[in-house]
Protein backbone atom coordinates (compact mmCIF):
# COMPACT_ATOMS: atom_id res chain seq x y z
CA UNK A 1 0.00 0.00 0.00
CA UNK A 2 0.91 3.63 -1.03
CA UNK A 3 -0.62 6.45 0.96
CA UNK A 4 -0.21 9.85 -0.32
CA UNK A 5 -1.10 13.01 1.70
CA UNK A 6 -2.25 16.14 0.26
CA UNK A 7 -2.86 19.34 1.67
CA UNK A 8 -5.84 19.72 0.29
CA UNK A 9 -8.95 18.18 -2.35
CA UNK A 10 -7.69 19.84 -5.22
CA UNK A 11 -4.04 18.65 -5.21
CA UNK A 12 -5.57 14.95 -4.47
CA UNK A 13 -7.55 15.29 -7.55
CA UNK A 14 -4.86 16.52 -10.06
CA UNK A 15 -3.10 13.47 -8.82
CA UNK A 16 -5.62 10.85 -8.85
CA UNK A 17 -6.16 12.26 -12.76
CA UNK A 18 -2.80 11.98 -13.31
CA UNK A 19 -2.33 8.74 -12.18
CA UNK A 20 -5.43 7.00 -13.54
CA UNK A 21 -4.72 8.82 -17.23
CA UNK A 22 -0.76 7.73 -16.74
CA UNK A 23 -2.71 4.06 -15.79
CA UNK A 24 -4.82 4.08 -18.77
CA UNK A 25 -3.07 5.27 -21.01
CA UNK A 26 0.22 2.27 -20.28
CA UNK A 27 -2.02 -0.16 -21.36
CA UNK A 28 -3.06 -1.21 -25.01
CA UNK A 29 -6.93 -2.23 -24.14
CA UNK A 30 -7.38 -0.57 -20.60
CA UNK A 31 -10.98 -0.80 -18.67
CA UNK A 32 -12.04 1.40 -16.07
CA UNK A 33 -13.60 0.82 -12.55
CA UNK A 34 -15.72 3.67 -11.11
CA UNK A 35 -17.42 4.60 -8.05
CA UNK A 36 -19.67 7.05 -7.10
CA UNK A 37 -20.30 9.57 -4.53
CA UNK A 38 -18.69 13.11 -3.72
CA UNK A 39 -15.17 12.84 -3.45
CA UNK A 40 -14.02 11.17 -7.00
CA UNK A 41 -16.51 14.58 -8.56
CA UNK A 42 -13.28 16.65 -8.83
CA UNK A 43 -11.64 13.67 -10.57
CA UNK A 44 -13.87 13.60 -12.79
CA UNK A 45 -13.75 17.14 -13.78
CA UNK A 46 -10.38 16.59 -14.56
CA UNK A 47 -10.70 13.68 -16.37
CA UNK A 48 -13.10 15.71 -18.54
CA UNK A 49 -11.02 19.40 -18.63
CA UNK A 50 -8.43 16.51 -20.02
CA UNK A 51 -10.76 15.17 -22.67
CA UNK A 52 -11.45 19.11 -24.02
CA UNK A 53 -8.10 19.18 -24.12
CA UNK A 54 -7.33 16.54 -26.59
CA UNK A 55 -4.88 14.64 -24.05
CA UNK A 56 -7.40 11.65 -22.92
CA UNK A 57 -10.25 9.87 -24.19
CA UNK A 58 -12.86 7.15 -22.28
CA UNK A 59 -13.83 6.60 -25.66
CA UNK A 60 -13.70 2.95 -26.10
CA UNK A 61 -12.80 2.04 -22.54
CA UNK A 62 -15.25 -0.28 -21.37
CA UNK A 63 -16.19 1.19 -17.91
CA UNK A 64 -17.70 -0.71 -14.56
CA UNK A 65 -19.24 0.86 -11.47
CA UNK A 66 -19.19 -0.68 -8.36
CA UNK A 67 -22.24 -0.65 -7.59
CA UNK A 68 -25.82 0.63 -7.85
CA UNK A 69 -29.31 0.90 -5.45
CA UNK A 70 -31.88 -1.64 -5.58
CA UNK A 71 -35.50 -0.26 -7.41
CA UNK A 72 -33.80 3.21 -8.88
CA UNK A 73 -34.77 4.00 -11.80
CA UNK A 74 -32.01 5.17 -13.90
CA UNK A 75 -33.44 8.23 -14.79
CA UNK A 76 -33.36 9.58 -10.50
CA UNK A 77 -30.67 11.46 -10.08
CA UNK A 78 -29.81 9.57 -7.33
CA UNK A 79 -29.28 6.49 -9.16
CA UNK A 80 -25.67 5.66 -10.16
CA UNK A 81 -25.74 5.03 -13.68
CA UNK A 82 -27.50 8.27 -13.90
CA UNK A 83 -24.55 10.07 -12.00
CA UNK A 84 -21.98 8.38 -13.79
CA UNK A 85 -23.49 8.60 -17.04
CA UNK A 86 -23.86 12.88 -15.72
CA UNK A 87 -20.34 12.83 -14.75
CA UNK A 88 -18.72 10.84 -17.56
CA UNK A 89 -20.68 11.15 -20.84
CA UNK A 90 -22.29 13.78 -23.17
CA UNK A 91 -20.34 16.39 -25.38
CA UNK A 92 -18.95 17.84 -22.00
CA UNK A 93 -17.44 14.37 -20.72
CA UNK A 94 -14.71 12.05 -20.91
CA UNK A 95 -15.66 10.59 -24.30
CA UNK A 96 -17.29 7.67 -22.75
CA UNK A 97 -20.31 5.74 -24.67
CA UNK A 98 -22.95 5.29 -22.85
CA UNK A 99 -23.27 1.73 -24.07
CA UNK A 100 -19.70 1.73 -22.19
CA UNK A 101 -20.69 1.98 -19.18
CA UNK A 102 -21.86 -1.04 -17.30
CA UNK A 103 -23.59 -0.89 -14.28
CA UNK A 104 -25.78 -3.46 -12.14
CA UNK A 105 -29.28 -3.56 -13.48
CA UNK A 106 -31.33 -1.45 -10.63
CA UNK A 107 -34.88 -2.63 -11.73
CA UNK A 108 -33.51 -6.18 -12.08
CA UNK A 109 -36.63 -8.95 -11.14
CA UNK A 110 -34.37 -11.10 -9.26
CA UNK A 111 -31.30 -8.88 -7.54
CA UNK A 112 -29.41 -11.24 -6.55
CA UNK A 113 -29.40 -12.81 -9.71
CA UNK A 114 -28.04 -9.68 -11.32
CA UNK A 115 -25.27 -9.69 -8.90
CA UNK A 116 -24.33 -12.98 -9.67
CA UNK A 117 -24.33 -11.37 -13.53
CA UNK A 118 -22.20 -8.36 -13.04
CA UNK A 119 -19.95 -10.61 -11.05
CA UNK A 120 -19.08 -12.78 -13.96
CA UNK A 121 -18.80 -9.18 -16.07
CA UNK A 122 -16.65 -7.75 -14.15
CA UNK A 123 -14.55 -11.03 -13.20
CA UNK A 124 -14.32 -10.96 -16.90
CA UNK A 125 -12.88 -7.80 -17.61
CA UNK A 126 -9.42 -7.67 -16.23
CA UNK A 127 -10.19 -4.32 -14.46
CA UNK A 128 -7.19 -1.78 -15.21
CA UNK A 129 -7.44 0.46 -12.58
CA UNK A 130 -10.32 0.82 -10.35
CA UNK A 131 -11.20 4.03 -8.49
CA UNK A 132 -12.75 3.83 -4.84
CA UNK A 133 -13.94 5.97 -2.05
CA UNK A 134 -14.51 4.98 1.53
CA UNK A 135 -17.81 5.12 3.77
CA UNK A 136 -17.42 6.62 7.13
CA UNK A 137 -18.02 3.14 8.24
CA UNK A 138 -15.53 1.89 6.57
CA UNK A 139 -17.57 0.36 3.84
CA UNK A 140 -16.05 0.20 0.35
CA UNK A 141 -18.70 0.42 -2.58
CA UNK A 142 -21.73 -1.05 -0.90
CA UNK A 143 -19.94 -3.67 1.27
CA UNK A 144 -21.18 -3.09 5.01
CA UNK A 145 -19.40 -3.78 8.35
CA UNK A 146 -19.86 -7.73 9.38
CA UNK A 147 -19.93 -8.86 5.59
CA UNK A 148 -17.48 -11.74 4.45
CA UNK A 149 -14.25 -9.92 3.78
CA UNK A 150 -13.66 -12.14 0.34
CA UNK A 151 -17.51 -11.63 -0.93
CA UNK A 152 -18.17 -11.85 -4.40
CA UNK A 153 -20.69 -9.15 -5.92
CA UNK A 154 -23.91 -9.63 -4.08
CA UNK A 155 -27.18 -8.06 -2.62
CA UNK A 156 -26.20 -5.80 0.34
CA UNK A 157 -28.54 -3.59 3.40
CA UNK A 158 -27.33 -0.50 3.66
CA UNK A 159 -26.51 0.27 7.12
CA UNK A 160 -28.29 2.30 9.52
CA UNK A 161 -25.28 4.65 9.07
CA UNK A 162 -24.53 4.45 5.46
CA UNK A 163 -28.64 5.44 5.02
CA UNK A 164 -28.12 8.73 6.96
CA UNK A 165 -24.62 9.56 5.12
CA UNK A 166 -26.14 8.93 1.99
CA UNK A 167 -29.44 10.92 2.59
CA UNK A 168 -27.77 14.18 1.15
CA UNK A 169 -28.28 13.16 -1.92
CA UNK A 170 -32.01 12.35 -1.21
CA UNK A 171 -33.32 16.13 0.01
CA UNK A 172 -31.83 14.60 3.78
CA UNK A 173 -35.14 12.44 3.56
CA UNK A 174 -33.21 9.29 5.07
CA UNK A 175 -36.67 7.03 4.20
CA UNK A 176 -35.94 7.75 0.48
CA UNK A 177 -32.47 6.23 0.68
CA UNK A 178 -33.15 2.91 -0.71
CA UNK A 179 -32.39 -0.35 1.61
CA UNK A 180 -30.56 -2.79 -0.83
CA UNK A 181 -27.96 -2.53 -3.66
CA UNK A 182 -26.02 -4.44 -5.23
CA UNK A 183 -22.36 -3.98 -5.09
CA UNK A 184 -18.75 -5.31 -6.34
CA UNK A 185 -17.64 -8.06 -3.59
CA UNK A 186 -14.36 -7.44 -2.14
CA UNK A 187 -12.99 -10.07 -3.77
CA UNK A 188 -14.44 -8.70 -6.97
CA UNK A 189 -12.95 -5.47 -6.44
CA UNK A 190 -9.79 -7.08 -5.33
CA UNK A 191 -9.46 -8.32 -9.24
CA UNK A 192 -8.62 -4.85 -10.56
CA UNK A 193 -5.12 -4.90 -11.16
CA UNK A 194 -4.58 -0.94 -9.64
CA UNK A 195 -6.67 0.20 -6.94
CA UNK A 196 -6.96 4.01 -6.22
CA UNK A 197 -8.98 4.66 -3.21
CA UNK A 198 -9.96 8.59 -2.22
CA UNK A 199 -11.08 10.33 0.71
CA UNK A 200 -10.98 14.02 2.32
CA UNK A 201 -12.41 15.41 5.40
CA UNK A 202 -12.56 14.31 8.75
CA UNK A 203 -16.07 12.26 8.86
CA UNK A 204 -13.17 9.82 7.22
CA UNK A 205 -10.52 10.09 9.20
CA UNK A 206 -11.27 6.80 11.37
CA UNK A 207 -11.97 4.68 8.51
CA UNK A 208 -8.65 5.75 6.92
CA UNK A 209 -6.83 5.00 10.25
CA UNK A 210 -8.05 1.53 10.37
CA UNK A 211 -7.48 0.99 6.68
CA UNK A 212 -4.40 2.41 6.26
CA UNK A 213 -3.18 1.00 10.13
CA UNK A 214 -5.79 -0.81 11.57
CA UNK A 215 -5.75 -4.55 11.63
CA UNK A 216 -7.79 -6.96 8.83
CA UNK A 217 -10.90 -7.21 10.20
CA UNK A 218 -15.11 -7.64 8.72
CA UNK A 219 -15.60 -4.39 11.04
CA UNK A 220 -13.75 -2.10 8.16
CA UNK A 221 -14.37 -3.99 5.44
CA UNK A 222 -12.17 -1.82 3.28
CA UNK A 223 -9.31 -3.26 5.41
CA UNK A 224 -9.34 -6.73 3.48
CA UNK A 225 -7.80 -3.85 0.49
CA UNK A 226 -4.45 -4.36 2.17
CA UNK A 227 -3.77 -7.25 0.86
CA UNK A 228 -4.17 -5.75 -2.66
CA UNK A 229 -0.48 -5.68 -4.09
CA UNK A 230 -1.48 -2.24 -5.45
CA UNK A 231 -2.89 -0.06 -3.44
CA UNK A 232 -3.02 3.63 -3.64
CA UNK A 233 -4.87 5.79 -0.81
CA UNK A 234 -4.82 9.13 -1.32
CA UNK A 235 -5.99 11.31 1.39
CA UNK A 236 -5.73 15.28 2.51
CA UNK A 237 -4.56 16.35 5.76
CA UNK A 238 -7.86 16.09 7.30
CA UNK A 239 -8.84 12.45 6.04
CA UNK A 240 -4.90 11.47 7.51
CA UNK A 241 -5.25 13.35 10.78
CA UNK A 242 -6.20 10.08 12.78
CA UNK A 243 -2.88 8.50 10.96
CA UNK A 244 -0.27 7.11 13.95
CA UNK A 245 2.60 6.75 10.95
CA UNK A 246 1.85 9.79 8.79
CA UNK A 247 5.40 11.13 9.21
CA UNK A 248 6.56 7.61 7.85
CA UNK A 249 4.05 6.97 5.42
CA UNK A 250 5.06 10.42 3.93
CA UNK A 251 8.78 9.01 3.47
CA UNK A 252 7.78 6.26 2.18
CA UNK A 253 5.63 8.37 -0.60
CA UNK A 254 8.61 10.63 -1.33
CA UNK A 255 10.74 7.20 -2.03
CA UNK A 256 8.12 5.84 -4.17
CA UNK A 257 7.47 9.06 -6.36
CA UNK A 258 10.87 7.97 -8.17
CA UNK A 259 9.46 4.84 -9.09
CA UNK A 260 5.79 6.36 -9.86
C1 LIG B 1 -21.49 5.44 -1.05
C2 LIG B 1 -20.90 4.59 -2.15
C3 LIG B 1 -19.42 4.36 -1.96
C4 LIG B 1 -18.73 5.66 -1.63
C5 LIG B 1 -19.28 6.20 -0.33
C6 LIG B 1 -18.63 7.49 0.11
O1 LIG B 1 -22.03 4.71 -0.02
N1 LIG B 1 -21.56 3.34 -2.29
O2 LIG B 1 -18.88 3.78 -3.16
O3 LIG B 1 -17.35 5.45 -1.53
O4 LIG B 1 -20.66 6.43 -0.50
O5 LIG B 1 -19.21 8.57 -0.56
P1 LIG B 1 -18.70 10.05 -0.49
O6 LIG B 1 -17.53 10.10 -1.40
O7 LIG B 1 -19.84 10.88 -1.00
O8 LIG B 1 -18.35 10.34 0.92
Amino acid sequence: MLVGIFPDADALADEAARRVIRTLDAETSPTLGVATGSTPRPLYARLRAAHAAGQFSLEDVPTYALDEYVGLSPAQPQSYRHELLDQLTGPAGTGLREENLHTPHALADDPWREAQRYDALVGGAHVTIQILGIGENGHVGFNEPGGSLASRSHVSALTESTRHANARFFDDDVSAVPELSITQGLSTIALAECLILLATGTAKARAIRELVEGPVSAHWPATALQWHQDLVVLVDEDAASELEFAHDLREQWAAARHRH
